[in-house]
């Protein structure tokens, strides 16, 4: 059995088929799948969604792109939806400086506040950090302290950033970009993540593996992601999927 702890089956991309991908992520031994949230609307639709499945759990977001959008009042029924059992973290949230949507001013601000409400929920956050490595490590120990349960979604970044994130307690979640012909040095990376902090995802409909480029994502695809890693580490893919599969049911208390 795989996890998919990172997938966004709500965006519109899904619209004509969802039922049958989730459908096809079952046949292909996903055995858990967390929809994160990345706006108001996904946020809620993940939650329809979880509820509709007893093996998808929802993640409640709002991307760093809509923070100079977002009100005190998104905040609050933002707020009341964190109560759903089926609600496991918070994420995507963080700071995203490679197309600055937003100002970074006011992604700081929204990062802060829903920092708060994962620290106040005792939820795991998912975190969405695009060239913005120093204050993103800032911010979260500012708000969370030195441990912190959570994981550096899509992991961009070098051997030192890396270190620094395990040592604050992160897990490492890598998606398909990882079995791209160009990923060399992101596989270099990989092979410094211990396994014990290792998640997979699709992030899907995004990066799409190798075998399938040009398509859709889907989390049925995810086993090209633990294929990739069982490459690169050197271990049966039995051994990726058991240990991924474990590190993701702690850290969100699923199944
Ligand atoms: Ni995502």
């Amino acid at each position: 059995m795989l996890i998919d702890t990172h997938c966004h089956l709500d965006f519109k991309d899904f619209e004509s088929d969802r039922d049958d991908v989730i459908e096809r992520a079952k046949r292909a031994d996903v055995g858990a799948i967390i929809n994160v949230g990345s706006s108001m609307a996904g946020t809620k639709e993940s939650i329809a969604l979880a509820e509709k499945y007893d093996f998808i759990y929802a993640a409640c977001g709002i991307h760093p792109h809509d923070a100079d959008r977002v009100r005190d009042d998104d905040l609050n029924s933002f707020r009341a939806l964190l109560d759903n059992k089926k609600v496991i973290a918070l994420g995507e949230i963080g700071l995203d400086y490679y197309k600055n949507v937003s100002s970074k001013n006011n992604q700081e601000k929204l990062f802060r506040r829903l920092l708060k409400e994962a620290k106040d929920k005792g939820l795991p956050v998912i975190i969405h950090n695009r060239d913005a490595h120093e204050d993103t490590l800032g911010i979260l120990k500012d708000v969370m302290g030195d441990s912190i349960k959570g994981v550096m979604h899509c992991f961009s970044g070098d051997e030192d950033f890396l270190e620094r994130c395990l040592r604050m307690g992160f897990c490492v979640s890598f998606t398909c970009n990882l079995t791209f012909k160009n990923a060399g040095r992101l596989k270099e990376i990989a092979k410094l993540v211990p396994m014990d902090r290792l998640l997979l995802e699709t992030d899907a409909p995004f990066l799409t593996p190798q075998a399938f480029r040009g398509k859709r994502n889907e989390p049925g695809y995810i086993k090209h992601l633990a294929e990739e890693i069982s490459r690169i580490k050197g271990i049966g893919i039995e051994e990726v999927a058991g240990i991924t599969t474990e590190n993701a049911k702690r850290l969100f208390s699923i199944c």
